[in-house]
This record gives C-alpha cells, sequence and structure tokens, in this order.
C-alpha cells in the first residue's frame, strides 16, 4: 500500500473514532486542549516562520541533502539534491503542526527541549518562538546543508540564542545532546521515519524524562511500521497518557493520571457537530 493510501486510510479511521473538548472529562487533559489544539490566538512568530516559509518556496536553490533516514547498511546516508521549495513544502512541519508545537511549549514552560531532526528549521523555529528566553533547546539534524540553513533560518527569526543546532547522525549526536542537556521536559521527534529506529531514540531518551516531560512524536502514520512503533510506545509502563491528534502524538509520563489512557482528541472545527454530544 502507498504511503499516501495508508496514510488516507489512517486519517479516515483516526477521523472517524476521535473526540473532542467537549467530550473530555479530566480536567488536566481539557486545558490541555483548550491551550493546544482550540486556542485560536495568532502569535507575530507565526506569520514571521510562515513568511519564511513563503521566501523558501520562491526560492530556485536546489540543496545537496545528505538523508540519514535512508542511510545503507553501513550508516552512510543517502545523498540527493532537493530544491529548497520542496523541504519546504513537503518535509517540514505544516503551520497546524507548527502552530500546536508553539502551544505546547507555551502550556509546558519547558527549560530543556530536545528536537531530532531540524529539517530546515521550521519546527525548530516554532518550538523556540514559544519558549522563554532562559530556555535551551539542542536540535539535532544529520544534513550538514540542512543544518546550515536552519541556523541561517534561525538567525533571521532573532531565534538562534536559544538554540544549537548540533549537525551529525542521531547514532552519534544524540548521546551527547542528552548529557549536555541533563534532562528532557519536552522532545520532538521528527527525524529517522522508522519503526525501530523511532524506538530505540524513545528508549534512549526515556531515562532523562520526568514526570511532567511530554515527548511529541511526528508522522505516527507514515507507514505500519510507525504505527505499530506508536502503539508500543503508548504500551510503555512508564507512560501514563497519550494524545493522537493525528498530526502529531503526545506521550506523558505524570503519574497524578492514575488511569492510563489513550485518547484520540481533533479539534472541534474538525468534527463540530460533537459540541452537542457529551
Ligand atoms: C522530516 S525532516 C524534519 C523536519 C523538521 N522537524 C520540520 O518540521 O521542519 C527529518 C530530518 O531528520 C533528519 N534525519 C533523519 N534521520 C536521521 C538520522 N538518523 N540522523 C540524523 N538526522 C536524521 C533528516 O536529515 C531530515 O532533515
Amino acid at each position: 500500500m502507498s504511503s499516501l493510501v495508508y496514510r488516507l486510510k489512517a486519517f479516515a479511521g483516526f477521523w472517524l473514532k476521535a473526540d473532542t473538548v467537549y467530550q473530555v472529562h479530566s480536567p488536566l487533559v481539557f486545558e490541555w486542549v483548550q491551550t493546544v489544539l482550540e486556542d485560536e490566538r495568532r502569535y507575530y512568530a507565526f506569520d514571521d516562520i510562515e513568511a519564511l516559509r513563503q521566501q523558501m518556496r520562491a526560492s530556485p536553490l536546489v540543496l545537496d541533502v545528505a538523508d540519514y533516514g535512508a542511510a545503507d547498511e553501513q550508516g552512510a546516508p543517502l545523498c540527493r539534491r532537493v530544491s529548497l521549495r520542496q523541504l519546504a513544502e513537503r518535509t517540514s512541519s505544516s503551520p497546524l503542526q507548527g502552530r500546536w508545537l508553539f502551544r505546547m511549549v507555551q502550556w509546558l514552560h519547558p527549560q530543556r527541549v530536545l528536537e531530532l531532526g531540524a529539517g530546515v528549521g521550521v519546527s525548530t523555529a516554532y518550538l523556540a518562538a514559544g519558549m522563554s528566553r532562559q530556555a535551551r533547546m539542542v536540535s539535532l539534524e544529520g544534513c550538514p546543508t540542512c543544518a546550515q540553513v536552519a541556523e541561517a533560518h534561525l538567525d533571521m527569526l532573532h531565534l538562534s540564542d536559544r538554540v544549537r543546532i548540533q549537525s551529525g547522525p542521531f547514532a552519534q549526536t544524540l548521546p551527547r545532546a542528552l548529557e549536555e542537556l541533563g534532562r528532557l521536559d519536552l522532545a520532538f521527534f521528527d527525524g529517522h521515519h522508522q519503526g525501530a529506529a523511532t524506538l530505540a531514540y524513545f528508549e534512549q531518551c526515556l531515562p532523562y524524562a520526568h514526570e511532567q516531560t511530554v515527548f511529541v512524536f511526528d508522522d505516527l502514520y507514515w507507514s505500519a511500521d510507525m504505527t505499530e512503533a506508536w502503539r508500543r510506545i503508548q504500551a510503555h509502563p512508564r507512560v501514563t497518557l497519550t494524545i493522537d491528534g493525528f498530526e502529531l502524538g503526545f506521550v506523558f509520563f505524570n503519574p497524578a493520571i492514575q488511569e492510563k489512557q489513550h485518547l484520540l482528541l481533533a479539534p472541534v472545527c474538525w468534527k463540530p457537530w460533537k459540541r452537542f454530544t457529551y
């Protein structure tokens, strides 16, 4: 089954089953949904980042990209030429995902943030824009050209003082980043879209998570293999709550949530009639 057909089928299944804020009973989840999925306030940062995306779309630049997500058995990346336009449109977080990441940061107030997969810096910018000035973020990116472009973009957005982009394969950069940060308040996994790799990075980050930490995963429905990895993350004994918003998956470790829950939640605008059902 092609990736697009798999995603479309998965979205149909999600959409049929998903609840909205109107069906949420837990105060913590209610507050989270109101802040992350439902808050419609626009921030200047959104306009600045989307203006940058428009510039990338209009750019004639073609980059030599080293893709460690498609590395061979020896770990050598697949090298190809990709336009900046394609990177902005196809591999970067969407405006909706960006807004959810920004609001997630505003809700959680993390001081130590890790990103796996900076790409050309779109999600990095949304995360950093929501962070306080004292907070620190390390963003890992395998492709040196993408890492340079991401750094330039953060500079243009005046966000580079909060973020350090580390170039190199995750196998080398992740242990050092974890040591540097010391603990993780928020981690965004958006790199290597293979189930086994995703689970390995999750396990590697887990010792640095505490009770208030949130892990965010992209591409839950990229492939059956990624969906299986998501199911295994949900089943992990340390995980107390997961929220599947289709576009992103949120993992909580808070022991105050006594009964383990896995919620499928959509913004009300995706299912407006749910306003009338409790
Ligand atoms: C989907 S893109 C990231 C997009 C970015 N988070 C955004 O939303 O704007 C994934 C990135 O992860 C990087 N990546 C994938 N596997 C990697 C690995 N094993 N080590 C280092 N980087 C990797 C790729 O080079 C690519 O730029």
